[in-house]
């Protein structure tokens, strides 16, 4: 009697969290597109399906993004991922800085490293095709080739 009280009582307390944890603010911006990457149309369309849910001003907030706590991790990881690499601002970066972030995309994405794996669970249809790799990888080696010229 006495301990299905408790359990009682944590149950509500734990419904109770759950729902206050909903009125703390998240931020969930799309800041204006001001020089988007220009890349050839495959390597675009992998970048928009797969990336730039993290990497761009663009992101597409679903309604998980809405439900604390995960909303809390999705808009971490937007931050964390525009702060690393925007493709939405990716022309206003000087030549130097874009030919390094290029070779870190290739080099994340062949190292399986990038779209995250959490995301590719949640998402299955943002995993890249070998063809997808193939065309970042001869995109990146392009940029590669134009930097040395
Ligand atoms: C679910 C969010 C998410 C998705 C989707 C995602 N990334 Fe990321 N990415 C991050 C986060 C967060 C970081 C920064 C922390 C880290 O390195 O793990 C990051 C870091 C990176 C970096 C390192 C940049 C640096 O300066 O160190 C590269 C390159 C990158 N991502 C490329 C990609 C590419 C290319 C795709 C799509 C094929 C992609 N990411 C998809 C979240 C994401």
């Amino acid at each position: 009697m006495k301990s299905k009280n408790i359990l009682k009582r944590l149950f509500i307390g734990l419904a109770a969290v759950l729902v206050l944890i909903q009125l703390i603010p998240v931020n969930r911006t799309n800041p204006p597109v001001t020089a988007e990457i220009n890349a050839p149309a495959e390597v675009m369309h992998v970048f928009q399906r797969s990336c730039y849910d993290c990497h761009s001003n663009e992101t597409n907030w679903r309604w998980y993004s809405y439900v604390a706590p995960v909303s809390w991790l999705t808009a971490y990881d937007v931050k964390e991922g525009r702060e690393h690499l925007n493709f939405s601002e990716w022309g206003g970066l000087e030549a130097k800085k874009q030919a390094k972030k290029t070779e870190e995309i290739w080099e994340e994405v062949s190292e399986g490293n990038m779209p995250m794996k959490i995301y590719v669970l949640a998402h299955p249809e943002v995993k890249l095709s070998e063809p997808e790799k193939e065309a970042l990888r001869q995109w990146a080696m392009a940029a590669e080739r134009g930097e040395e010229e």
